[in-house]
């Protein structure tokens, strides 16, 4: 740069570091459902940074576990032309957004902080429409996860079990000792939490695969499927669903407070156990749902970044700041830290992570390396958003009223089927 232009600048800088911060300060809006102890932990991170810049966020909270809630208000915002700067959605609805046009491309951004080279593919393309960063991935949770309160196995004398075998024992052992087998909360998108690991476990990535991305008529409704719904039904058994427990984190606390011994459900459980200053090893323990150790079911969690109509300079280079955080190497360890998730970048140290978090980083990379990645679709990572609500309502259907194994795969497959043609 010349001489001249080094003196305009320095004149300039000068000039705008005696403005009070409100002057050229942006503002964000951000909606999402993070809402629970760990959730609210996590967020209220990017909160303080934006803010430590100068920048106000005006909190666009919908509660609902799993996001189903806070769909419905962002569509009303963006159908009335009043987008919030950037809204918690993830997967194929990312597609569904950017095809409608709703979406900024971020890619000067992306390249201003390398994105290419530090995000595993996987989480880089679920990012990206049409080859155009349109979102900002948050991090990368396991939804294939099983969580103890060690205290009741000390008690009991079991270990985590491995197999569904050695959990038929487990849990025999446990309801024998009087306590409760399964925490559960009865909401549709819980059961379906479940139900897609023990499909994964029972059927294995290419089982899953072939159903739940494919949508393969003869692999939803066939004898495999059955095998899942048997496995299911008799976890089901073990949940007393009618104790009043509906929230997912209402029932990680009873888990947490040893009056269950076990929860299936993604790692952001591990955000209440954190929340509670409880310690991975000593105080609960984690573990693949039986069956799919070294297998990975990934829900990435992301903020899509909407057209602003005529921003300000100043809310504009706010929501670049909030692109720019979320990516940043801080945000990235002391938000998933919180969360219960890993980075989202695989290029960052793991050194300051607990034990479950190193254990999900590993089985992470190790599932990439052998293409045992795959995408949740209670999470909205795996197909639509229309066919994740059909999926929903047929599991928890027939959690409430089981049919035959054969029968229920049936229905399922005519469900699954369903949401791919109806027109909504
Ligand atoms: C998931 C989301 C997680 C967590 C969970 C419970 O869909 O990706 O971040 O919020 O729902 O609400």
């Amino acid at each position: 740069m010349n001489t001249l232009a080094k003196v305009t600048q320095g004149a300039l800088v000068a000039t705008l570091s005696c403005l009070p911060m409100s002057l050229y300060a942006g503002s964000v809006e951000v909606l999402h459902y993070w809402t629970s102890g760990g959730e609210a932990r996590a967020v209220q991170v990017l909160k303080d940074q934006m803010e430590a810049d100068g920048h106000n966020w005006v909190d666009f909270v919908v509660e609902g576990g799993g996001g189903g809630n806070a769909m419905a208000s962002l569509q009303d915002r963006v159908l009335r032309g009043d987008p919030p700067t950037a809204a918690q959605i993830k997967g194929l609805d990312i597609q569904r957004w950017a095809r409608l046009g709703f979406l900024r491309n971020i890619d000067g951004l992306a390249e201003e902080q390398g994105w290419d080279g530090r995000l595993p593919p996987v989480v880089a393309e679920a990012m990206q429409y049409n080859g155009n960063y349109v979102a900002v991935p948050v991090n990368v949770h396991r939804t294939n996860w099983l969580w103890a309160n060690k205290q009741i196995l000390d008690n009991v004398g079991v270990s985590v079990p491995r197999t569904w075998e050695e959990f038929e024992q487990t849990a025999e052992q446990i309801r024998q000792a009087g306590y409760q087998v399964i925490a559960q909360g009865n909401q549709d998108w819980q059961h379906a939490t479940l139900f897609e690991s023990v499909a994964l476990s029972v059927g294995g990535p290419e089982f899953y695969q072939n159903a739940f991305v494919e949508h393969d008529f003869g692999a939803m409704k066939g004898d495999t499927m059955a095998a899942v719904f048997e496995r299911y039904y008799r976890l089901v058994d073990d949940m007393n669903l009618n104790n009043g427990v509906s929230e997912w984190n209402q029932a990680t606390a009873r888990v947490i407070n040893g009056e269950a011994a076990f929860q299936f459900m993604g790692d952001w459980a591990k955000g209440e156990f954190a929340a509670e200053n409880k310690r991975p090893g000593q105080d609960y323990l984690c573990a693949p749902v039986p069956g799919t150790t070294n297998q990975f079911l990934f829900n990435i969690d992301s903020f899509a970044i909407f057209e602003l109509r005529e921003p300000s300079p100043a809310d504009l280079e706010a929501q670049n700041d909030l692109v720019r955080n979320i990516m940043d190497d801080d945000f990235q360890k002391t938000f998933n830290q919180n969360k219960g998730s890993i980075p989202a970048r695989t290029d960052m140290s793991m050194a300051g992570f607990d034990l479950c978090a190193n254990i999900s980083m590993s089985e992470f990379i190790a599932s990439a390396n052998n293409d045992a990645l795959l995408p949740s679709i209670a999470h909205g990572m795996a197909t639509t958003g229309t066919v994740q609500g059909y999926f929903y309502e047929k599991i928890g259907e027939l959690t409430a009223n089981p049919e035959s194994p054969s029968d229920s795969a049936r229905a399922l497959a005519k469900a699954i089927r369903y949401g791919q043609y109806v027109i909504k």
